[in-house]
Protein backbone atom coordinates (compact mmCIF):
# COMPACT_ATOMS: atom_id res chain seq x y z
CA UNK A 1 0.00 0.00 0.00
CA UNK A 2 1.18 3.55 -0.93
CA UNK A 3 2.04 5.16 2.10
CA UNK A 4 -0.11 6.64 4.35
CA UNK A 5 -0.13 7.27 7.68
CA UNK A 6 -2.53 8.01 10.60
CA UNK A 7 -3.36 10.94 12.87
CA UNK A 8 -6.13 9.52 15.79
CA UNK A 9 -7.47 12.80 17.98
CA UNK A 10 -7.89 11.87 21.83
CA UNK A 11 -6.82 14.64 23.64
CA UNK A 12 -10.10 16.02 24.64
CA UNK A 13 -11.36 15.89 28.01
CA UNK A 14 -14.18 14.80 27.35
CA UNK A 15 -16.08 16.82 29.43
CA UNK A 16 -19.44 15.82 28.47
CA UNK A 17 -19.01 12.49 30.29
CA UNK A 18 -18.60 13.69 33.60
CA UNK A 19 -15.94 11.67 34.73
CA UNK A 20 -13.00 11.70 36.01
CA UNK A 21 -11.87 9.34 33.89
CA UNK A 22 -10.06 9.83 30.36
CA UNK A 23 -12.54 9.40 27.98
CA UNK A 24 -11.43 7.57 25.26
CA UNK A 25 -10.16 5.05 27.97
CA UNK A 26 -14.13 4.45 28.74
CA UNK A 27 -15.06 0.65 28.39
CA UNK A 28 -17.00 -1.17 25.48
CA UNK A 29 -17.71 -4.91 26.29
CA UNK A 30 -13.76 -5.84 26.77
CA UNK A 31 -12.13 -2.99 24.89
CA UNK A 32 -11.62 0.66 25.34
CA UNK A 33 -13.28 3.45 23.06
CA UNK A 34 -9.98 4.01 21.43
CA UNK A 35 -8.49 0.39 20.68
CA UNK A 36 -11.53 0.19 18.40
CA UNK A 37 -10.24 3.19 16.28
CA UNK A 38 -6.35 1.99 16.44
CA UNK A 39 -7.25 -1.54 15.52
CA UNK A 40 -10.02 -0.36 12.64
CA UNK A 41 -7.15 1.48 11.25
CA UNK A 42 -4.65 -0.73 11.69
CA UNK A 43 -6.93 -3.77 10.25
CA UNK A 44 -7.48 -1.22 7.25
CA UNK A 45 -3.95 -1.70 6.76
CA UNK A 46 -2.18 1.56 8.16
CA UNK A 47 0.91 0.93 9.79
CA UNK A 48 2.21 4.22 11.29
CA UNK A 49 -0.34 5.86 13.70
CA UNK A 50 0.24 8.69 15.76
CA UNK A 51 -2.59 9.09 18.81
CA UNK A 52 -3.02 13.09 20.24
CA UNK A 53 -3.27 12.43 23.70
CA UNK A 54 -3.30 15.01 26.77
CA UNK A 55 -3.71 14.68 30.04
CA UNK A 56 -4.23 11.14 28.96
CA UNK A 57 -0.48 10.23 27.68
CA UNK A 58 0.54 7.99 30.18
CA UNK A 59 -2.27 5.90 30.17
CA UNK A 60 -2.36 5.27 26.58
CA UNK A 61 0.69 5.44 26.18
CA UNK A 62 0.90 1.98 28.55
CA UNK A 63 -2.41 0.74 26.27
CA UNK A 64 -1.23 1.22 23.18
CA UNK A 65 2.16 2.32 23.44
CA UNK A 66 3.77 -0.52 21.61
CA UNK A 67 1.53 -0.12 18.39
CA UNK A 68 1.58 3.55 17.69
CA UNK A 69 3.23 6.96 18.63
CA UNK A 70 1.95 9.10 21.02
CA UNK A 71 1.94 12.56 20.51
CA UNK A 72 1.24 15.08 23.36
CA UNK A 73 -0.97 17.83 23.29
CA UNK A 74 -0.40 20.36 25.95
CA UNK A 75 -3.70 22.36 25.85
CA UNK A 76 -6.94 21.63 24.87
CA UNK A 77 -7.00 23.95 22.06
CA UNK A 78 -9.34 22.15 19.38
CA UNK A 79 -9.17 19.68 16.92
CA UNK A 80 -7.31 21.27 14.55
CA UNK A 81 -4.59 22.34 17.06
CA UNK A 82 -4.55 18.41 17.80
CA UNK A 83 -3.87 17.45 14.28
CA UNK A 84 -0.82 20.17 13.91
CA UNK A 85 1.36 18.71 17.27
CA UNK A 86 1.92 15.79 14.65
CA UNK A 87 3.72 18.12 12.17
CA UNK A 88 7.15 17.71 13.97
CA UNK A 89 7.07 13.82 13.19
CA UNK A 90 6.12 14.39 9.49
CA UNK A 91 8.16 17.35 7.96
CA UNK A 92 9.14 16.04 4.78
CA UNK A 93 6.10 13.32 4.35
CA UNK A 94 4.61 14.01 1.54
CA UNK A 95 1.72 11.17 1.77
CA UNK A 96 -1.77 10.95 2.66
CA UNK A 97 -2.80 11.50 5.71
CA UNK A 98 -5.85 9.49 7.50
CA UNK A 99 -7.74 11.57 10.06
CA UNK A 100 -10.04 10.61 13.12
CA UNK A 101 -11.67 10.93 15.80
CA UNK A 102 -10.50 8.53 18.64
CA UNK A 103 -13.86 8.57 20.24
CA UNK A 104 -15.90 7.14 17.06
CA UNK A 105 -15.61 3.29 18.27
CA UNK A 106 -17.90 2.06 15.81
CA UNK A 107 -15.63 2.69 12.16
CA UNK A 108 -15.08 -0.38 10.61
CA UNK A 109 -11.76 -0.97 9.19
CA UNK A 110 -13.95 -2.00 5.90
CA UNK A 111 -15.73 1.13 5.32
CA UNK A 112 -12.14 2.49 5.75
CA UNK A 113 -10.69 0.74 3.02
CA UNK A 114 -13.49 1.91 0.76
CA UNK A 115 -13.21 5.38 1.81
CA UNK A 116 -9.42 4.75 0.87
CA UNK A 117 -10.17 3.78 -2.58
CA UNK A 118 -12.50 6.46 -3.25
CA UNK A 119 -10.18 9.22 -2.20
CA UNK A 120 -7.39 7.86 -4.35
CA UNK A 121 -10.07 7.65 -7.16
CA UNK A 122 -11.12 11.09 -6.37
CA UNK A 123 -7.99 12.41 -6.69
CA UNK A 124 -8.81 15.14 -4.30
CA UNK A 125 -6.66 17.26 -1.12
CA UNK A 126 -9.50 16.40 0.84
CA UNK A 127 -11.93 13.75 1.54
CA UNK A 128 -14.16 13.62 4.18
CA UNK A 129 -16.18 10.49 5.23
CA UNK A 130 -19.80 11.57 5.92
CA UNK A 131 -23.27 10.11 6.88
CA UNK A 132 -26.78 10.85 5.98
CA UNK A 133 -28.30 11.08 9.55
CA UNK A 134 -31.74 11.53 10.19
CA UNK A 135 -31.26 13.42 13.35
CA UNK A 136 -27.65 15.20 13.05
CA UNK A 137 -27.77 16.84 16.06
CA UNK A 138 -24.84 17.33 17.75
CA UNK A 139 -22.26 16.98 14.27
CA UNK A 140 -20.69 19.21 12.19
CA UNK A 141 -22.91 19.76 8.96
CA UNK A 142 -21.56 19.40 5.33
CA UNK A 143 -21.91 22.30 3.42
CA UNK A 144 -22.08 22.07 -0.38
CA UNK A 145 -23.25 24.68 -3.64
CA UNK A 146 -25.88 24.36 -5.91
CA UNK A 147 -23.52 21.79 -7.85
CA UNK A 148 -22.78 19.44 -4.83
CA UNK A 149 -19.44 21.12 -4.30
CA UNK A 150 -18.19 20.80 -0.87
CA UNK A 151 -18.00 24.19 0.30
CA UNK A 152 -17.24 23.61 4.10
CA UNK A 153 -18.02 21.98 7.06
CA UNK A 154 -19.65 24.36 10.45
CA UNK A 155 -20.20 22.98 13.51
CA UNK A 156 -23.64 22.51 15.04
CA UNK A 157 -22.91 25.61 17.23
CA UNK A 158 -21.84 28.14 14.46
CA UNK A 159 -25.14 26.72 12.31
CA UNK A 160 -27.66 29.10 10.93
CA UNK A 161 -31.18 28.15 11.46
CA UNK A 162 -31.06 27.05 7.63
CA UNK A 163 -27.49 25.21 7.86
CA UNK A 164 -28.91 23.26 10.87
CA UNK A 165 -31.33 21.33 8.35
CA UNK A 166 -28.83 19.55 6.49
CA UNK A 167 -28.08 16.06 7.22
CA UNK A 168 -25.33 14.73 5.88
CA UNK A 169 -22.65 15.26 8.62
CA UNK A 170 -18.96 15.10 8.76
CA UNK A 171 -17.91 11.51 10.81
CA UNK A 172 -14.44 13.32 11.87
CA UNK A 173 -12.80 10.89 9.20
CA UNK A 174 -11.22 12.46 6.88
CA UNK A 175 -7.95 12.10 4.29
CA UNK A 176 -5.71 14.84 3.47
CA UNK A 177 -2.46 15.52 1.09
CA UNK A 178 -0.31 16.07 4.16
CA UNK A 179 1.46 19.35 3.15
CA UNK A 180 -1.63 21.32 2.00
CA UNK A 181 -2.96 20.03 5.10
CA UNK A 182 -0.79 21.33 7.52
CA UNK A 183 -0.42 24.54 5.88
CA UNK A 184 -4.20 25.13 6.01
CA UNK A 185 -3.23 24.64 9.55
CA UNK A 186 -1.06 27.43 10.11
CA UNK A 187 -3.94 29.80 8.80
CA UNK A 188 -6.69 28.80 10.90
CA UNK A 189 -8.07 31.08 13.77
CA UNK A 190 -10.27 30.24 16.56
CA UNK A 191 -13.42 32.45 15.25
CA UNK A 192 -16.09 30.22 16.87
CA UNK A 193 -18.24 29.91 19.52
CA UNK A 194 -16.18 27.51 21.65
CA UNK A 195 -13.13 29.54 20.63
CA UNK A 196 -11.15 26.66 19.51
CA UNK A 197 -9.08 25.62 16.40
CA UNK A 198 -11.40 24.18 14.42
CA UNK A 199 -9.80 20.92 11.88
CA UNK A 200 -13.04 20.96 9.83
CA UNK A 201 -12.10 24.99 9.07
CA UNK A 202 -9.37 23.95 6.55
CA UNK A 203 -12.14 22.89 4.00
CA UNK A 204 -13.10 26.17 3.61
CA UNK A 205 -9.97 26.98 3.29
CA UNK A 206 -8.60 23.96 0.79
CA UNK A 207 -11.87 25.55 -1.52
CA UNK A 208 -10.55 29.26 -1.74
CA UNK A 209 -7.05 27.58 -2.49
CA UNK A 210 -8.87 25.93 -5.25
CA UNK A 211 -7.80 22.44 -3.84
CA UNK A 212 -9.87 19.84 -4.49
CA UNK A 213 -12.48 18.40 -1.77
CA UNK A 214 -14.36 15.47 -2.15
CA UNK A 215 -17.15 13.92 0.51
CA UNK A 216 -18.45 10.69 0.11
CA UNK A 217 -21.31 9.10 2.22
CA UNK A 218 -20.10 5.94 2.91
CA UNK A 219 -20.88 5.21 6.63
CA UNK A 220 -23.86 2.73 7.83
CA UNK A 221 -26.21 2.90 10.39
CA UNK A 222 -24.17 3.97 13.84
CA UNK A 223 -20.83 3.59 12.44
CA UNK A 224 -20.59 7.23 12.97
CA UNK A 225 -21.71 7.54 16.29
CA UNK A 226 -19.21 9.88 18.13
CA UNK A 227 -19.04 9.16 22.24
CA UNK A 228 -19.44 12.15 23.77
CA UNK A 229 -21.65 11.21 26.93
CA UNK A 230 -22.77 8.38 28.77
CA UNK A 231 -25.86 7.51 26.76
CA UNK A 232 -23.85 7.82 23.33
CA UNK A 233 -21.75 5.09 25.39
CA UNK A 234 -24.57 2.86 26.10
CA UNK A 235 -25.39 3.10 22.29
CA UNK A 236 -22.13 2.22 20.97
CA UNK A 237 -22.04 -0.88 23.52
CA UNK A 238 -25.26 -2.11 22.48
CA UNK A 239 -23.92 -1.91 19.19
CA UNK A 240 -20.50 -3.95 19.83
CA UNK A 241 -22.45 -6.39 21.44
CA UNK A 242 -24.78 -7.20 18.22
CA UNK A 243 -21.68 -7.36 16.14
CA UNK A 244 -19.83 -9.68 18.75
CA UNK A 245 -22.64 -11.99 18.64
CA UNK A 246 -23.35 -11.54 14.91
CA UNK A 247 -19.31 -12.72 14.68
CA UNK A 248 -19.52 -16.26 16.98
CA UNK A 249 -23.03 -17.02 15.25
CA UNK A 250 -21.00 -16.48 11.66
CA UNK A 251 -18.69 -18.67 13.20
CA UNK A 252 -21.18 -21.46 13.79
CA UNK A 253 -21.88 -21.07 17.15
CA UNK A 254 -25.85 -20.81 18.23
CA UNK A 255 -27.07 -17.95 20.40
CA UNK A 256 -30.79 -18.83 21.66
CA UNK A 257 -31.05 -15.06 22.63
CA UNK A 258 -29.07 -12.34 21.19
CA UNK A 259 -30.81 -9.97 22.72
CA UNK A 260 -29.48 -11.33 26.79
CA UNK A 261 -26.26 -12.16 25.55
CA UNK A 262 -23.19 -10.66 26.16
CA UNK A 263 -20.20 -11.32 24.70
CA UNK A 264 -17.00 -9.30 24.65
CA UNK A 265 -14.75 -8.57 22.12
CA UNK A 266 -11.95 -10.84 21.79
CA UNK A 267 -13.61 -14.00 22.44
CA UNK A 268 -12.99 -17.14 20.71
CA UNK A 269 -16.16 -19.57 20.46
CA UNK A 270 -15.81 -23.40 18.56
CA UNK A 271 -18.97 -24.32 16.39
CA UNK A 272 -22.00 -25.84 17.53
CA UNK A 273 -21.51 -24.49 20.70
CA UNK A 274 -24.92 -23.03 22.08
CA UNK A 275 -25.23 -20.14 24.47
CA UNK A 276 -28.74 -19.62 26.25
CA UNK A 277 -29.96 -16.79 27.39
CA UNK A 278 -28.46 -14.38 30.24
CA UNK A 279 -24.71 -15.34 30.04
CA UNK A 280 -21.91 -12.81 30.31
CA UNK A 281 -18.82 -13.43 28.83
CA UNK A 282 -15.44 -11.62 29.03
CA UNK A 283 -12.31 -11.03 26.50
CA UNK A 284 -9.45 -13.26 26.34
CA UNK A 285 -12.22 -16.34 27.26
CA UNK A 286 -11.78 -19.39 24.87
CA UNK A 287 -14.70 -22.22 24.24
CA UNK A 288 -14.11 -25.51 22.34
CA UNK A 289 -17.13 -26.92 20.21
CA UNK A 290 -20.03 -28.43 21.40
CA UNK A 291 -20.11 -26.96 24.69
CA UNK A 292 -23.44 -25.68 26.31
CA UNK A 293 -23.01 -22.41 28.10
CA UNK A 294 -26.03 -21.06 30.77
CA UNK A 295 -28.30 -20.13 31.08
CA UNK A 296 -27.55 -16.95 33.53
CA UNK A 297 -23.78 -17.66 34.07
CA UNK A 298 -20.48 -15.65 33.75
CA UNK A 299 -17.63 -16.71 32.01
CA UNK A 300 -14.71 -14.27 33.20
CA UNK A 301 -10.96 -13.33 31.43
CA UNK A 302 -8.61 -15.55 31.26
CA UNK A 303 -11.10 -18.86 31.15
CA UNK A 304 -10.69 -21.97 29.10
CA UNK A 305 -13.68 -23.85 28.50
CA UNK A 306 -13.01 -27.35 26.26
CA UNK A 307 -14.55 -29.38 23.68
CA UNK A 308 -18.07 -30.45 24.51
CA UNK A 309 -18.04 -29.48 28.35
CA UNK A 310 -20.75 -28.17 29.89
CA UNK A 311 -20.82 -25.00 32.07
CA UNK A 312 -25.02 -24.44 33.59
CA UNK A 313 -27.03 -22.13 35.43
CA UNK A 314 -25.54 -19.88 38.20
CA UNK A 315 -22.06 -20.84 37.52
CA UNK A 316 -19.16 -18.34 37.55
CA UNK A 317 -15.87 -19.23 36.19
CA UNK A 318 -12.50 -17.30 36.44
CA UNK A 319 -9.40 -17.32 35.32
CA UNK A 320 -10.09 -21.51 34.95
CA UNK A 321 -9.79 -24.46 32.44
CA UNK A 322 -12.67 -27.00 32.57
CA UNK A 323 -11.72 -30.13 30.36
CA UNK A 324 -13.43 -31.97 27.68
CA UNK A 325 -16.51 -33.40 28.34
CA UNK A 326 -16.34 -31.81 32.25
CA UNK A 327 -20.13 -31.13 33.70
CA UNK A 328 -20.18 -27.89 35.86
CA UNK A 329 -24.20 -27.31 35.97
CA UNK A 330 -24.91 -25.83 38.68
CA UNK A 331 -25.14 -22.98 41.63
CA UNK A 332 -20.84 -22.79 41.23
CA UNK A 333 -17.49 -21.00 41.39
CA UNK A 334 -14.45 -21.90 39.97
CA UNK A 335 -12.11 -19.10 40.39
CA UNK A 336 -8.16 -19.84 39.46
CA UNK A 337 -8.89 -23.91 38.41
CA UNK A 338 -7.64 -26.37 36.29
CA UNK A 339 -10.40 -28.88 35.85
CA UNK A 340 -9.25 -32.09 34.13
CA UNK A 341 -11.88 -34.12 31.26
CA UNK A 342 -14.75 -35.60 32.42
CA UNK A 343 -15.07 -34.15 35.75
CA UNK A 344 -18.43 -33.58 37.33
CA UNK A 345 -18.67 -30.84 39.23
CA UNK A 346 -21.47 -31.12 42.17
CA UNK A 347 -24.46 -28.12 42.40
CA UNK A 348 -22.56 -25.76 45.07
CA UNK A 349 -19.34 -26.23 44.44
CA UNK A 350 -17.15 -23.22 45.24
CA UNK A 351 -13.00 -22.58 45.16
CA UNK A 352 -12.02 -20.71 48.14
CA UNK A 353 -9.02 -19.15 45.31
CA UNK A 354 -8.70 -15.78 47.93
CA UNK A 355 -7.06 -15.67 51.17
CA UNK A 356 -7.30 -11.97 51.59
CA UNK A 357 -3.71 -11.69 49.86
CA UNK A 358 -3.33 -13.92 47.56
CA UNK A 359 -5.12 -15.99 45.22
CA UNK A 360 -4.59 -20.06 44.99
CA UNK A 361 -4.92 -22.62 42.26
CA UNK A 362 -7.48 -25.45 42.58
CA UNK A 363 -6.21 -28.28 40.22
CA UNK A 364 -8.84 -31.57 39.64
CA UNK A 365 -7.74 -34.34 37.55
CA UNK A 366 -9.43 -36.01 35.03
CA UNK A 367 -12.83 -37.88 35.66
CA UNK A 368 -12.99 -36.99 39.88
CA UNK A 369 -16.57 -36.63 41.23
CA UNK A 370 -16.73 -33.24 43.21
CA UNK A 371 -19.96 -33.84 45.36
CA UNK A 372 -22.70 -31.10 45.70
CA UNK A 373 -21.71 -28.19 48.05
CA UNK A 374 -18.01 -29.09 48.46
CA UNK A 375 -15.70 -26.24 49.06
CA UNK A 376 -12.12 -26.30 47.67
CA UNK A 377 -9.29 -24.10 50.06
CA UNK A 378 -6.88 -23.58 47.79
CA UNK A 379 -4.25 -24.57 46.61
CA UNK A 380 -5.38 -27.67 46.84
CA UNK A 381 -5.62 -30.88 44.44
CA UNK A 382 -7.89 -33.62 44.27
CA UNK A 383 -6.66 -36.50 41.95
CA UNK A 384 -7.75 -38.22 38.92
CA UNK A 385 -10.74 -40.32 39.28
CA UNK A 386 -10.97 -38.91 43.07
CA UNK A 387 -14.38 -38.43 44.70
CA UNK A 388 -15.47 -36.06 47.61
CA UNK A 389 -18.56 -35.95 49.79
CA UNK A 390 -21.33 -33.73 49.54
CA UNK A 391 -20.72 -30.80 51.47
CA UNK A 392 -16.92 -31.29 52.31
CA UNK A 393 -14.61 -29.18 52.76
CA UNK A 394 -11.25 -30.14 51.68
CA UNK A 395 -8.97 -27.85 53.62
CA UNK A 396 -5.80 -25.52 52.31
CA UNK A 397 -2.29 -27.62 50.84
CA UNK A 398 -4.56 -30.87 50.54
CA UNK A 399 -3.97 -33.10 48.20
CA UNK A 400 -6.48 -35.90 47.33
CA UNK A 401 -4.99 -39.29 46.51
CA UNK A 402 -6.27 -40.43 43.34
CA UNK A 403 -9.23 -42.56 43.17
CA UNK A 404 -9.63 -41.53 46.67
CA UNK A 405 -12.84 -40.71 48.26
CA UNK A 406 -13.08 -37.90 51.07
CA UNK A 407 -15.81 -36.34 53.16
CA UNK A 408 -16.72 -34.16 55.87
CA UNK A 409 -15.35 -31.21 57.41
CA UNK A 410 -12.64 -30.91 57.19
CA UNK A 411 -12.76 -33.57 54.54
CA UNK A 412 -11.06 -36.45 55.63
CA UNK A 413 -10.29 -40.09 53.63
CA UNK A 414 -13.44 -42.60 53.36
CA UNK A 415 -11.51 -45.68 51.91
CA UNK A 416 -7.95 -46.07 50.26
CA UNK A 417 -7.72 -48.36 46.71
CA UNK A 418 -5.70 -50.57 47.47
CA UNK A 419 -2.01 -50.15 46.07
CA UNK A 420 -0.43 -53.20 44.09
CA UNK A 421 3.17 -53.39 45.58
C1 LIG B 1 -16.12 16.77 15.90
C2 LIG B 1 -16.16 17.58 14.62
C3 LIG B 1 -17.58 17.52 14.03
C4 LIG B 1 -17.97 16.07 13.78
C5 LIG B 1 -17.83 15.25 15.07
C6 LIG B 1 -18.02 13.77 14.76
C7 LIG B 1 -14.54 19.42 14.90
C8 LIG B 1 -14.38 20.86 15.19
N1 LIG B 1 -15.79 18.94 14.91
O1 LIG B 1 -17.00 17.39 16.85
O2 LIG B 1 -17.62 18.24 12.82
O3 LIG B 1 -19.29 16.00 13.31
O4 LIG B 1 -16.51 15.41 15.62
O5 LIG B 1 -18.00 13.01 15.92
O6 LIG B 1 -13.57 18.75 14.67
N2 LIG B 1 -9.58 16.42 20.53
C9 LIG B 1 -8.22 16.58 20.76
N3 LIG B 1 -7.77 17.80 21.10
C10 LIG B 1 -8.57 18.89 21.19
C11 LIG B 1 -9.94 18.73 20.96
C12 LIG B 1 -10.42 17.46 20.62
O7 LIG B 1 -7.45 15.64 20.67
O8 LIG B 1 -8.05 19.97 21.50
C13 LIG B 1 -10.08 15.06 20.18
C14 LIG B 1 -11.08 14.52 21.18
O9 LIG B 1 -10.45 13.70 22.14
C15 LIG B 1 -12.02 13.68 20.31
C16 LIG B 1 -11.88 14.29 18.93
O10 LIG B 1 -10.75 15.15 18.95
O11 LIG B 1 -11.59 12.33 20.25
C17 LIG B 1 -13.12 15.10 18.54
O12 LIG B 1 -13.33 16.13 19.50
P1 LIG B 1 -14.77 16.46 20.07
O13 LIG B 1 -14.62 17.59 21.03
O14 LIG B 1 -15.41 15.23 20.57
O15 LIG B 1 -15.48 16.99 18.75
P2 LIG B 1 -17.03 17.04 18.43
O16 LIG B 1 -17.63 18.21 19.12
O17 LIG B 1 -17.64 15.72 18.65
CA1 LIG C 1 -16.94 13.78 19.56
Amino acid sequence: MKDIRAIILAAGEGTRMKSSRSKVLHQLFGKSIIEYGVDAVRKSGIREVHVVAGSNRQPLKALLGDHVNIVFQRERLGTGNAVERVYPLLKGFAGDLLVLAGDAPLIRAETLRQFRKQHAKGKAHASILTAELENPQGYGRILRDAENNVLGIREELDATPEEKQVREVNSSIYFFKSRELFEALKKIEPANRKGEYYLTDVIELFRKRSLIVKAYALARGKELLGINTRKDLAMAAKEVGRRNIEFQMAKGVTVVSPDTTYIESGVAIGPDTVIYPFTYIERDVKIGKNCRIGPFCKIRSGSRIKDGAVIGSFVEVVRSSVGENSLVKHLTYLGDATIGRDVNIGAGTVTANFDGKKKYRTRVGDKAFIGCDTVLIAPVSVGKGAKTGAGSVIPKRCNVPAKATVVGVPARLLERKRHRS
